[in-house]
């Protein structure tokens, strides 16, 4: 397992990977901010806030959701508190991506949401390389939520491929890997383990998420990791990869 959930407390996992080409652009173009979208909840925006706190790069969140506030859990109220200014907007604004008009879009660098971009992508380049370093995989497995990380994998390793999807937005990748352009023909999106639907948590997942943690002292989340260890494990039991093969799975983090 590459464990990128112990990258950074805060800024972990995937969340550090997907950003950090953003940052980099931010740091050498020091006049713009940087504005993101999320949900209340999001993993994505709380790392952001968190990197732009650190290296005072000024930053934007539109949050969906007009009836939320600062104040309506924890996480909104934290990244506030690191400075991110929030801007909460309704459902259908958020759907288009609308940046509010009292924003001068201008000033700032827009990442989308989730992080899935082409720049998103790049930052996957150094993962790829930390794991050719020291192993010979056969294959690489991670969560895919919008895509970006597997999409990266598949670019940079040219190994075997597998994308556990955790929401059912199989047709989204696709269109994703045509929007970006991208031949990965050693890529596969397995969508056996969606457990229904995004974030669901049947008892099934969460006993073996408890059981991932007791048995390797390693711990998962549901939604992501979670979906995708129980995934490998199944695959595992029917005898999907030759005997022999070297696995290696992402941990892309998620417990805040
Ligand atoms: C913890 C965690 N793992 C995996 C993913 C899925 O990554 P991606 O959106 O790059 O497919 C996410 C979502 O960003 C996430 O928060």
């Amino acid at each position: 397992m590459k464990r990128d959930d112990l990258i950074h407390p805060t800024v972990s996992g995937n969340k550090w990977r997907k950003l950090k080409e953003y940052i980099r652009i931010a740091q050498d173009n020091p006049k713009k901010g940087i504005i993101s979208f999320g949900g209340a909840y999001s993993n994505h925006l709380y790392a952001l806030a968190f990197v732009c706190y650190k290296l005072k790069i000024p930053c934007i969140g539109i949050i969906r959701g007009e009836e939320l506030n600062a104040s309506s859990n924890a996480y909104l109220t934290q990244i506030e508190a690191w400075g991110m200014i929030l801007h909460f907007v309704d459902r259908s604004n958020y759907r288009e991506k609308i940046i509010p008009n009292q924003i001068q879009k201008e000033d700032y660098w827009i990442i989308p949401e989730g992080g899935y971009s082409k720049e998103g992508i790049m930052g996957l380049k150094d993962l790829v390389n930390e794991i050719h370093a020291s192993l010979k995989p056969d294959y690489l497995l991670s969560a895919v939520g919008t895509g970006t990380t597997i999409l990266g994998l598949a670019q940079y390793s040219n190994l075997d491929t597998i994308g556990i999807l955790c929401l059912n937005n199989e047709e989204e990748i696709k269109n994703h890997i045509l929007e970006q352009e991208l031949i990965l023909p050693k890529l596969q999106l397995n969508k056996e383990y969606v457990f229904g639907k995004y974030a669901s948590k049947p008892p099934e997942l969460l006993e073996f998420c408890q059981f991932f943690q007791d048995q390797f002292q390693i711990p998962i989340e549901p939604t992501y990791t979670g979906k995708m260890m129980f995934g490998i494990f199944d695959m595992l039991k029917k005898k999907y990869f030759p005997a022999g093969s070297t696995l290696v799975c992402l941990h892309t983090g998620g417990i805040k």
